[in-house]
């Protein structure tokens, strides 16, 4: 494998000095992009594009043509680990991912197994292999996961939800059930990311989007406790030991003290939060990725200029920053704007490094 040119990302996740602050946006390959969506229909649909290694790769290298991006990130989805376990996922043209066969019952949760995932999930990692080839060291391929609690929301509920209330209902009625659930969601997500590891992902991360619609103390027992145990069993191997990981709960900020303990090197922050507290609250512990408002996009190029501006003040100096915003890009967004975006941070972020 050909030495990584650009280690901006791995070093700042791993809070060492950088020359600017690196940047990489979550959904960067998606439906804003128009490449994308040719991609897309050349594959018939969302599902074939992902199954697809070569397109897969195509797309995941799209915007790093557009961008002046620091790192790449796998062209997949969350949702592969649930079709692996035998649920059966689809996806409705605007109403997003479903599943043929739901988790209701105490029953059909201990009638799951832990899939073979070189088997059942081979284009995921054949994509990360071809990715690898193609970037050929121009910067790092982050590799990726739900978050066992996450990944258990769309496995209970059939799909999204607006209220979550039958896994919620499981963590009140057979919390016990919810629990077996989720150990065995940790320790399947946990081997995804030591193969994505193997195949030759750089860093990794792991999304909680769902976390932040949980009680304090349910947060504890059915979210972070599940993050721990992924960490735990990623560091106890040695593909995965030395991989930088990134943990995100989405509306998480109230617990981001806790979650910097779980063994992660770097928290992903939404846009509800200032970088400059959570620093001070997790006491340089782990590093800090975010956090501006995907919807800040909408507004003029000085806009977007001030707000990264005001986000790079608010982190401070020195390292210890990867810049993201603080959930995904809209499908709405205008490519122009991102590029506004990633040049601000590029060209704004150098004085906080000297
Ligand atoms: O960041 C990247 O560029 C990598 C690709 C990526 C996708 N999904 C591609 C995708 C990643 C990291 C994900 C993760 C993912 N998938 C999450 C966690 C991140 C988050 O946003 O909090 C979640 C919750 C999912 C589940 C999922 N997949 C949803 C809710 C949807 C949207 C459905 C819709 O129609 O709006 C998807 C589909 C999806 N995943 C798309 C993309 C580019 C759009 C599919 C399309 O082309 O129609």
């Amino acid at each position: 494998m050909p030495p990584l040119q650009n280690d901006r990302l791995l070093r700042a996740l791993r809070r060492q000095a950088v020359d600017r602050t690196p940047i990489w946006i979550m959904r960067q390959a998606g439906r804003y992009l128009p490449e994308y969506r040719a991609t897309r229909a050349r594959a018939g649909s969302f599902l074939g594009l992902l199954r697809n290694p070569e397109l897969a790769t195509e797309v995941s290298l799209q915007p790093l043509a557009r961008f002046d991006l620091d790192a790449a990130i796998l062209f997949s989805d969350i949702l592969t680990i649930p079709d692996a376990l035998g649920l059966g996922l689809y996806f409705v043209e605007g109403e997003g991912p479903r599943f043929e066969r739901p988790l209701r019952s105490a029953a059909d949760i201990a009638a799951l197994s832990p899939p073979d995932l070189e088997r059942s999930l081979p284009y995921v990692f054949d994509t990360v292999r071809m990715l690898r080839r193609e970037l050929a060291g121009r910067v790092p391929l982050i590799g990726f996961s739900g978050s066992p609690w996450t990944l258990a929301c769309y496995m209970v509920e059939g799909g999204g939800s607006s209220d979550f209330r039958h896994v919620k209902g499981l963590s009140y009625s057979d919390p016990a059930a919810l629990h077996r659930l989720l150990a065995l969601l940790a320790d399947v997500v946990a081997d995804y990311l030591a193969a994505q590891a193997a195949a030759g992902a750089q860093a990794l991360m792991l999304f909680d989007t769902w976390g932040g619609v949980l009680s304090t103390s349910s947060y504890h027992e059915f979210s972070l406790a599940y993050q721990t145990r992924v960490v735990e069993r990623l560091k106890a191997q040695p593909v995965s030991r030395e991989l930088p990981l990134i943990v995100f709960t989405k509306g998480g900020g109230q617990w981001l003290a806790e979650q910097a303990g779980c063994g992660c090197e770097a928290l992903g922050v939404d846009w509800t939060q200032q970088l400059g507290d959570i620093r001070r609250i997790t006491g340089g512990q782990v590093a800090l990725q975010g956090n501006l408002d995907p919807i800040a996009l909408f507004g003029p190029p000085e806009r977007i200029r001030a707000e990264v501006a005001r986000i790079l003040q608010s982190y401070g100096n020195g390292p210890g920053h990867v810049f993201n915003l603080g959930h995904g890009v809209l499908q709405q967004t205008d490519p122009a704007r991102v590029a506004v975006l990633v040049d601000a941070v590029h060209e704004l972020s150098t004085p906080y490094h000297r």
